[in-house]
C-alpha cells in the first residue's frame, strides 16, 4: 500500500483516543482521506453514525471501548459500510456480530493485535517449529517483556504464539517467561536451545504505529468483501 496515484479512500474514524489518533496520523500516506472523526461527545448513543455524515466514506475504523463497540458496529452495519474493529473485549458477542454481518451483507475485520509484524512472526514461528520438531536436542521456549504497567502475564501474544507452535512440537513442553519492567512496548522471543548453540526468533514492537499500520492494511483489504474476518485470517498460508 502506498500513496499511489489512485483516488484516496474515504475513511471514518470512530474513536479519537490513542489509537484513533495514531491511525489519523498515517492514513494520508497510506492512500486514505479522513472524512469523519467521531469521539464520545459527537457519537453519543451512535448519534454520529448517520447517512448525512457518512457521505464520501468508503470504510470505517473503530477503536473505542468495549461498552460502545457493539452499538457502533450495529449503526455502521445499518449504513452498509464495511469496517475494521480494533476495540478489544467484546468477542463474547461474536455470534451476535456474525448475525449482523449476515443480515446486512457488510464486511468486518476484527482482532486484538493488528501488528502486521506480529502476524508474520507467528507464521515464521510455525515454520521454525516444524523445522526444529525433528531435533529434540533443541528445547523450545518463549520469553516476553513489557512495561511495568501491563497487568496480565503471560501476554496474549505469548499465549497465541505457544498455541501456534504446539501442534508442530507435539507434547513437548514450551515454557514461557515474563518480565515486567520499565517502558518496553513489547518484545517476544521464541528460542530453541541446545547444549551446543541457540537459535532465537524475536519480534520487537516499537509502539502504536504498528497497530495503526495494520488497521489501515485491513481497511484496504476489506473493501468490497462480505463476511466476518479475523485479522490473522489475512495472513493465513
Ligand atoms: N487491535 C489492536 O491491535 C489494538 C491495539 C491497541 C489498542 N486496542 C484496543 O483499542 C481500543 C481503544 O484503544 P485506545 O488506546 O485508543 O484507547 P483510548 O485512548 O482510551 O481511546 C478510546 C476512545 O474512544 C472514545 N469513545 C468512547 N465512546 C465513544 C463513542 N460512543 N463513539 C466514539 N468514540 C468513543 C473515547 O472518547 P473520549 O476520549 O471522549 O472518552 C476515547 O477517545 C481498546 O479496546 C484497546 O484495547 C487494540
Amino acid at each position: 500500500m502506498g500513496a499511489e496515484s489512485r483516488q484516496p479512500l474515504g475513511l471514518a474514524l470512530i474513536g479519537h483516543g490513542k489509537m484513533g489518533r495514531a491511525v489519523e496520523q498515517i492514513a494520508p500516506a497510506r492512500g486514505f482521506e479522513v472524512r469523519l472523526v467521531l469521539d464520545e461527545d459527537s457519537n453519543r448513543d451512535g448519534a454520529g453514525i448517520v447517512p448525512e455524515q457518512f457521505r464520501g466514506v468508503n470504510v470505517c475504523i473503530e477503536f473505542t471501548t468495549p461498552g460502545v463497540v457493539l452499538d457502533n458496529i450495529r449503526h455502521v452495519a445499518a449504513l452498509g459500510c464495511n469496517l475494521v474493529v480494533g476495540t478489544t473485549g467484546w468477542t463474547g458477542h461474536l455470534d451476535e456480530v456474525r448475525g449482523i454481518v449476515d443480515r446486512t451483507g457488510i464486511g468486518i475485520v476484527y482482532g486484538p493485535n493488528f501488528s502486521i509484524g506480529a502476524q508474520l512472526f507467528f507464521r515464521a514461528a510455525e515454520q521454525a517449529a516444524r523445522v526444529f520438531a525433528g531435533f529434540p536436542m533443541y528445547e523450545p521456549y518463549i520469553t516476553e517483556m513489557h512495561h511495568r504497567f501491563k497487568k496480565d502475564a503471560p501476554s496474549g501474544t505469548a499465549l497465541e504464539l505457544k498455541g501456534r507452535i504446539q501442534p508442530a512440537l507435539g507434547d513437548r513442553e514450551i515454557t514461557i517467561g515474563s518480565v515486567r519492567a520499565g517502558y518496553v512496548p513489547g518484545v517476544h522471543e521464541l528460542g530453541f536451545d541446545s547444549e551446543a548453540d541457540s537459535v532465537i526468533l524475536r519480534h520487537t514492537a516499537r509502539g502504536r504505529q504498528g497497530f495503526a499500520e495494520g488497521a489501515l492494511y485491513a481497511a484496504q483489504w476489506v473493501m468490497g468483501k462480505k463476511g466476518l474476518f479475523a485479522f490473522a485470517d489475512l495472513f493465513a498460508a
